[in-house]
């Protein structure tokens, strides 16, 4: 619980937010962004909601694979995390304080459709009404993420994203959400990341469900194509007053030297980072240019999928935290690319060992701007996680707030340079579970205990709040 006594320390925390503001390296203005832009704060459902067995939710991909052992650092669970789904009002609350006006949330769609197709889980529903309706009550617009990787375990047992029979039960559960939230929700992203989880969790194995290998990806790869622009046809068909869109993660992508081999595996690492989520969804096939063993997904491709390509999104969701330094190593399957991990290149970097590159937000915003089909982004996710301590009852993230107003000011950089980018969200709004690392990275505006889920308002959020109250 947020003690009363730490709100109403904020008098005396904004203060220093502000005059922080006014520093130079720190100095921004709001209104540069225009008065239409939207500021917000983003979270996913399995990284904060807990409560993963309650009130008749089915278990998800990330409920079992959390499980199994040597998945997570330090086997961490999430069963609990932040327990938002017990405290989501108190969340609301703080989103309030802290002055921001549009909150981004993922539905667990196991929460509301325990086996992934079928029987409703009507507490699960409720559940998000009253998420919903606490935003709309306090003047916040919800935002909703439809997939944010917690796919049903029932559904993974039938083969999961490389199963095309996803296509069905993700059209199903879409125009669930449709019908039960439409009528109060505006914006939709359709996907998180589909790279991420397609990457992570189908090639790597080191995401749920942990499938390894070309076999799984492919098909995984092109049916989340495919199902981001059904739904997110279903979603306009049904909804023709919602803005719709799709978030990807994106990162600049430079050689390590001028060597042509390196240039040249920085153009492949390119194509499978950058251009292979957004293109297909463009019309534009996958990036075989650079990468020819992507030849093998049109195995996966259906006569029906041509009439899917006529859909443009409203928005795209640009997601970014680095860039990539590339060079080219030729054992690497596929690629013959590797990444030089920022902490062997002695640059700044963040608790993942990220390298703080604020160019790489302007430089993606200026290319995915650049694609016909393009019409709008928003930032639907920038942040950074450090190692936060708390001091006297006060988390001093100093590192987190200049990583924000440099990152910011790169994108009012684009936005001046004639990108159509009318919204930034911060991730994220409570330190949370995030993913194979468990609880030892911290991203949050809001410091969370989580022995005790104690909340404590970072001074990053004050920051950001005195910002947007300037
Ligand atoms: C994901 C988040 C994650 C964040 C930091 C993004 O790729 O959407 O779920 O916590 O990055 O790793």
């Amino acid at each position: 619980m947020i003690p009363v006594a730490s709100l109403t320390m904020h008098d005396e925390r904004s203060d220093l937010a502000s005059s922080l503001l006014t520093e130079d390296r720190f100095s921004l203005s709001r209104n540069a962004f225009g008065a239409d832009f939207k500021w917000g704060v983003s979270t996913a459902a399995f990284q904060v909601e807990g409560a993963w067995n309650v009130e008749g939710k089915g278990p998800s991909i990330w409920d079992e694979f959390t499980r199994r052992n040597g998945t997570i650092r330090s086997g961490h669970l999430a069963d609990t995390s932040c327990d938002f789904y017990h405290r989501y009002a108190e969340d609301i609350d703080i989103i309030k304080f802290l002055s921001i006006d549009h909150f981004r949330f993922s539905i667990s769609w196991s929460r509301i459709l325990p086996a992934g197709t079928g029987k409703i889980n009507a507490a699960g529903v409720d559940f998000y009404n009253r998420v919903i309706d606490r935003c709309l009550r306090l003047g916040i617009e919800p935002w909703i993420t439809l997939y944010h990787w917690d796919l049903p375990l029932e559904l993974k047992k039938k083969g999961g994203w490389a199963n095309r029979d996803i296509l069905g039960w993700f059209t199903e559960y879409t125009s669930l959400c449709v019908k039960l939230f439409g009528d109060r929700v505006k914006r939709w992203i359709i996907m998180n990341e589909p790279l991420a989880f397609t990457g992570a969790g189908y090639f790597l194995g080191i995401h749920a469900p942990g499938h390894k290998g070309l076999g799984n990806f492919l098909p995984a790869v092109h049916h989340a194509t495919i199902c981001q622009l059904s739904s997110g046809r279903m979603v306009k068909d049904v909804l023709p007053g919602a803005e719709v869109g799709t978030s990807f993660s994106c990162s600049m992508i430079t050689p390590v030297n001028d060597q042509p081999r390196n240039v040249r595996a920085a153009a492949r690492m390119d194509a499978l980072l950058n251009r292979m989520s957004v293109e297909p969804l463009l019309g534009m096939g996958y990036p075989v240019d650079q990468l020819p063993s992507l030849r093998k997904i049109e195995k996966y491709f259906h006569p029906s999928d041509e009439k899917l390509y006529g859909f443009r999104f409203d928005f795209i969701g640009l997601q970014n935290y680095t860039r990539e330094v590339v060079m080219h190593v030729p054992w690497v399957p596929y690629v013959h690319a590797s990444i030089v991990k920022a902490g062997r290149r002695n640059v700044p970097v963040t608790s993942m060992d990220w390298e703080i590159y604020p160019p790489s937000i302007f430089e993606m915003l200026k290319r995915f701007s650049a694609y016909p089909g393009v019409n709008k982004i928003y930032v639907t996710e920038n942040g950074a996680s450090f190692p936060d301590k708390v001091e006297n009852g006060h988390v001093h993230d100093q590192e987190r707030m200049r990583y924000f107003s440099l990152y910011l000011s790169q994108v009012l950089r684009a936005k001046n340079e004639g990108v159509n980018v009318q919204g930034y969200f911060a991730w994220t709004l409570l330190d949370n579970f995030e993913w194979a690392e468990g609880y030892h990275q911290r991203f949050g505006l809001v410091y969370v205990d989580f022995e005790t889920r104690q909340r404590i308002i970072k001074d990053s959020a004050f920051w950001y709040k005195a910002f947007l109250e300037k």
